[in-house]
């Protein structure tokens, strides 16, 4: 047991898929998992255990963002054996070189978070690992996905003031998406010595506007936790 995880040692897998939305991780026990029984439930940040293609398989919610993402991550790095952690989130697109409902697969996570300030007098390039990475990519080749690897931005700001141009030229210097969590994930596998990778489905697109139907929306997301259970068990 930890401040923000009620479960006990043993209780969540070596792999642990993690969503923003504490009711997503609950349908995804509830909609891939066999066997699933709830694990934590301090603050409604549900986590869950189950199997899926009969290999064990967690799923913990993070919450929005970065500091609350990390003290689930920390304690499940430190406390609870976790192995590899494959986030599976939305984001939205920074570049009309990509369209609603793409997959990104995040070689590396920018961040304007100040957390990674803290450890090193560096710009630290927070990164995923490559072999869930090419793993991942391999799967979705032959799901016939269109999905796109490269760099995303871990933002601690969803809404930006009028005129504000928050992202720089990150677009320009190659950078995909944005999100609010992977970059922190990224690093604090790295400082444990485990494994990473964020998929996310791109929702909306910050240039053309374009947003992703409720009916698209749910298929999408479908695909994108199927991937991530599969490449999180190696299969
Ligand atoms: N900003 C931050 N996170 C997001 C967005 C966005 O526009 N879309 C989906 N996740």
């Amino acid at each position: 047991m930890t401040p923000h995880i009620e479960a006990k040692k043993g209780d969540y897998a070596p792999t642990v898929l993690l969503p923003g939305d504490p009711l997503r991780a609950k349908w995804i026990a509830d909609n891939f998992l066999d066997d699933a029984r709830q694990v934590n439930g301090v603050r409604n940040c549900l986590g869950f255990t189950g199997t899926w293609r009969g290999k064990p398989v967690s799923v913990q919610a993070t919450g929005m963002g970065q500091p609350s993402t990390a003290i689930y991550v920390h304690e499940l790095l430190e406390h609870f054996d976790v192995k590899r952690l494959i986030r599976v989130g939305t984001c939205g697109g920074l570049t009309t070189k990509l369209n609603v409902r793409d997959l990104v697969i995040a070689m590396t996570a920018s961040t304007d978070s100040a957390m990674n300030q803290s450890f090193a007098p560096y710009t630290y390039a927070p990164h995923a690992d490559y072999g869930l990475l090419s793993r991942s990519v391999e799967l979705a080749k032959t799901r016939g996905f269109t999905w796109h690897v490269g760099g995303i931005v871990s933002s601690d700001t969803f809404y930006v003031p009028d005129g504000v141009n928050s992202y720089g030229d990150l677009p320009g210097h190659g950078v995909l998406a944005v999100e609010m969590e992977a970059s922190v994930i990224y690093t604090l596998a790295a400082r444990f010595g485990a494994e990473a990778l964020a998929i996310c489905t791109m929702t909306d697109c910050l240039v053309t506007k374009a947003e992703i139907d409720a009916s698209e929306r749910q298929s999408s997301l479908r695909e994108m936790v199927e991937l991530g259970l599969d490449v999180g068990i190696g299969a």
